[in-house]
């Protein structure tokens, strides 16, 4: 198996109480069918790849014990859920089914959910080691209603020498002031390209993934800093083709082609803007949205080897459009536009 040949999959932790991944424990570990994001969650909080600051800061706590109440925020995929639930597991161990209650988006979160099993839960009495605590996980808090967020707030002081509570959301705005004002922030940001490399290569040798580079570079590409869409596009590109590579890796995952874009910037660069236009005509007439194509293009123009003063104006020029095209406004025009607009600031730079 795979998970024997790296340390850093070692030996999985007692499955987490609610989930479904409980059925992928051992006996059904070899079905291959096991998406890739669960196989190779972590299981330690060590383990979580990047934002060494965040991961830094939870490996005191698990060392020391005594959590503090914790809202866990930032991009999807980037670790927030895989470094509670190590943390949890690394606190209380084998305690972890009776001490720990596990709440997301799919469980109902709302008042009356606040009000009786959180509370019962935060007053049941469980025997743990001195300087552990029951945990309360609230994933995916954000979408609580802010009803249910008030309801919360006596509960944590109420109950805080027995219970803590860790909160994970995308947006930490959408967590009422109070219960911030009751927890300790740790930031999660969008994984660097390093970063997601080097899981994505543990994850080839364990699955001995054919590959050439370029098509890593290009799962790379497309997962933006998502862990998680990472390993599901390499995941995804293998078991559609076999092999990675860069034209399978853009077939699968369904994106405009970065060669394509850039191109377009080019013909730009250098002045041949019909050849702009029919390179974007090409673009949008195989059915790629207005959004991906600008997304493209704008990840395109930051990583562009141009002037630093002619790039800024290009991607002023293009978050203008994507403002445009996110209020609606997604019609071929508005593409065309931004390539002229560009076309002329390019003009304009050159003149004195
Ligand atoms: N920092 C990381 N290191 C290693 N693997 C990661 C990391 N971040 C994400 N993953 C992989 O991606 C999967 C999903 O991660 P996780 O559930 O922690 O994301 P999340 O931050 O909670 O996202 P969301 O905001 O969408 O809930 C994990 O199962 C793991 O395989
Ligand atoms: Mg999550």
């Amino acid at each position: 198996m795979a998970t024997s040949s790296t340390p850093s999959f070692s030996s999985p932790a007692p499955p987490p109480s609610s989930s479904s991944s409980s059925s992928s424990s051992s006996a059904s570990a070899n079905n291959y069918d096991i998406p890739w994001v669960e196989k190779y969650r972590p299981t330690r909080v060590s383990d979580v790849v990047g934002n060494a600051d965040a991961v830094s800061r939870l490996q005191v706590i698990a060392r020391d014990g005594n959590m503090p109440n914790v809202i866990l925020s930032g991009p999807p995929g980037t670790g927030k859920t895989t470094s509670i639930l190590a943390l949890a597991h690394e606190l209380l161990g084998p305690n972890y089914r009776e001490a720990v209650l596990e709440l997301n988006a799919s469980d109902d979160r709302g008042i009356d959910v606040v009000r009786n099993k959180i509370k019962m839960f935060a007053q049941k009495k469980v025997t743990l080691s001195p300087g552990r605590h029951k945990i309360v996980i609230l994933d995916e808090a954000d979408s609580m209603t802010s009803g249910a967020q008030q309801a919360l707030r006596r509960t944590m002081e109420i109950y805080s020498n027995t219970t803590r509570f860790a909160l994970a959301c995308n947006t930490s705005s959408k967590i009422i002031e109070p219960i911030q004002s009751r927890c300790a922030l740790v930031r999660f940001s969008r994984l660097s390209d390093q970063e997601i490399l080097s899981r994505l290569m543990i994850v080839v040798a364990a699955e001995k993934v054919p590959y050439v580079p370029e098509g890593i570079e290009a799962i790379i590409f497309t997962a933006d800093g998502d862990m998680r869409q990472a390993l599901n596009n390499l995941q995804a590109t293998f078991s559609g083709f076999r092999f990675v590579n860069q034209e399978n890796v853009f077939k699968v995952c369904d994106q405009p082609h970065p060669l394509h874009v850039k191109n377009m910037v080019r013909n730009v660069l250098e002045g041949r803007f019909d050849d702009a236009c029919s390179g974007l005509k090409q673009l949008y007439d195989l059915g790629y949205s207005p959004t991906d194509i600008i997304t493209t293009l704008f990840r395109i123009i930051k990583n562009y080897d141009m002037a630093e003063y002619l790039k800024l104006e290009f991607l002023k020029e293009t978050g203008f459009a994507h403002m445009r095209i996110c209020d609606g406004v997604g019609s071929f025009l508005q593409l065309s536009g931004l390539l002229a607009k560009l076309a002329l600031v390019r003009e304009t730079a050159k003149a004195p």
